[in-house]
């Protein structure tokens, strides 16, 4: 058996710009996905994850889609999780050219789903990393990053950047601007995050903007503001300048919420962080619900979101030097 683990993701600028040929600049954390893999013979996929809010389940599929077993969760999510981890080992089949191999996967994930944080992407770069070295191949990190994206890219019919997975493969800050990954530079950053227990569709979201962005040309320069609030980020951080990283990141919040993407409980999660002092304070990701992201080396913003109504769990993330993770 082998087993990878990969970490999660905020963006401290740029989502949805991102999908249009902007920059962005997701960073890793401390809160990662655990993948273990073990060969079958038969061919067969099995997946057993007790972390993936999906409660406990163990799911034995291949051709037929009838195989999986009643849960008390949406179908919608299983179908999800069960499609990221799915397409994960066809790349794993196509990358190794063994075609039938089966695997045993083993999932433990302290990344709530849906809500912003790159769980899909953490997911399957670990479940990828480890299947692989389980058949004797150890890829190197931009090709894991690479599978991983492609994984994500079919899962989410073509709405993904390559944003997540790069930053879940290779840890640290990245930027990311169309297919140019790398990593950056960034200073010891008091991320807190705030969580409102929910999740967006990354899918609605996505298609949302897209359709203002036609219909408006406002919209259209909103997404270009965004890329000039991330070039402008880039430098602060390149700085070190904490302070002017906030002020950005409260700016990059106001359009993403102008995009009708921001939600209540993210707005006032935001407002409790901004009236705690926080330097700054942005939803992270697709939006809709989930997290935001705040920089404030205090206690008083995550005991602030602790009171905040919609506010169903606070806690504070260290960046994740290290990406992939090879434990076993
Ligand atoms: O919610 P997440 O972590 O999947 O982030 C989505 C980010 C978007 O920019 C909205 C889409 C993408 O693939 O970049």
């Amino acid at each position: 058996m082998t087993r990878s683990s990969a970490p999660g993701k905020v963006y401290l600028f740029g989502e949805h710009a991102v999908v249009y040929g902007e920059p962005a600049v997701p960073c890793a954390i401390e809160r990662r996905a655990r993948v273990d893999a073990r060969r079958r013979d038969d061919g067969k996929l099995r997946v057993n994850s007790e972390d993936l809010s999906l409660n406990g389940f163990t799911v034995e599929y291949g051709a037929n889609p009838d195989d999986q077993p009643d849960v008390d969760v949406p179908q919608s999510l299983v179908s999800a999780a069960m499609g990221y981890v799915d397409g994960a080992i066809e790349q794993v089949r196509e990358v190794t050219g063994e075609a039938d191999v089966g695997f045993d996967v083993t999932i433990e994930s302290d990344i709530p789903l849906g809500a912003g944080l790159g769980s899909s992407a953490a997911v399957v770069v670990a479940a990828i990393d480890a299947a692989t070295r389980e058949l004797g191949v150890t890829l190197d990190t931009d090709e894991l990053a690479e599978r991983a994206f492609q994984t994500e890219y079919a899962v989410q019919d073509g709405q993904a950047s390559r944003a997540d997975t790069f930053c879940s493969a290779t840890g640290g800050a990245v930027r990311v601007e169309g297919d140019d990954c790398r990593s950056i530079e960034a200073p010891d950053l008091p991320i807190v995050i705030g969580f409102d227990g929910g999740a967006g569709d990354t899918g609605e979201l996505v298609a949302g903007v897209r359709g203002l962005r036609e219909e408006y040309e406002f919209a259209a320069d909103t997404v270009e503001a965004i890329g000039d609030v991330v070039r402008n980020g880039e430098q602060a951080l390149a700085d070190g300048d904490i302070e002017e990283l906030g002020r950005l990141m409260d700016f990059n919040h106001g359009l993403l919420a102008a995009l009708g993407v921001s939600s209540r409980s993210l707005d006032a999660m935001v407002w409790a962080a901004r009236d705690a002092e926080a330097y700054g304070a942005k939803l992270t990701g697709a939006g809709g619900g989930g997290c935001i992201v705040a920089l404030d080396p205090t206690d008083e913003t995550e005991t602030a979101l602790s009171f905040t109504p919609g506010c169903e769990e606070a806690f504070r993330a260290e960046l994740a030097e290290e990406g992939v993770k090879r434990l076993e």
